[in-house]
């Protein structure tokens, strides 16, 4: 029995939260246990990212947090205040695609597609560390995600055809701001 006049302490199991993704404000109010894929996908409909396994095995939530790979599955929505958050929906457009993702397009390194958003991530951001990678060392790099349907091969050679590909539009970028 509770002794009299005690009183529970306050938990704070809501929180106004302000998340910067894609370059873009958003705001919510959130349970403070809510995941960040879970408040990406289903307060703010960015339906990119998938969820897989949800205990950081699969890699399917990943997402880019200031520039690194990081499983949304893993982490609170409230604990992303203050960092650039890059989802796939950040990537290119159906008109554009980024380098990456033409990558994938032509080597076939999508079958279902469910995994596809983590494989970009990652690559993305392994891309960004290593930029003229082995075929070892991509594998190495996209270990921590998994693909029912492809065998990885047609994803390990996107991959390495999205290190060239990124080389060849950094180079432009640079020669049209030089002019
Ligand atoms: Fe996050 Fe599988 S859903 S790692
Ligand atoms: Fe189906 Fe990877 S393409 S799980």
């Amino acid at each position: 029995m509770k002794p009299k006049g005690s009183q529970r302490p306050r938990v704070l199991d809501r929180k106004d939260i302000r998340l910067r993704i894609n370059g873009r404000e958003y705001t919510g109010n959130v349970d403070v246990r809510k995941t960040l894929v879970d408040f990406i996908r289903e307060d703010l409909a960015l339906t990119g990212t998938h969820v897989g396994c949800e205990h950081g095995v699969c890699g399917a939530c990943t997402v880019m947090l200031d520039g690194r790979a990081v499983r949304s599955c893993l982490m609170f929505a409230v604990q992303a205040e203050g960092v650039e958050i890059m989802t796939v929906e950040g990537l290119g457009t159906p008109e554009h695609l980024h380098p990456v993702q033409e990558a994938f397009r032509d080597h076939h390194g999508l079958q279902c597609g469910f995994c596809t958003p983590g494989f970009l991530m990652t690559a993305l951001a392994f891309l960004n560390e290593t930029p003229a990678p082995s075929k070892d060392q991509i594998r190495e790099g996209l270990a921590g995600n998994l693909c029912r349907c492809t065998g990885y091969q047609g994803i390990v050679d996107a991959v390495e055809d999205a290190a060239g590909r990124m080389k060849t539009q950094t180079r432009k970028r640079a020669s049209a701001n030089a002019r």
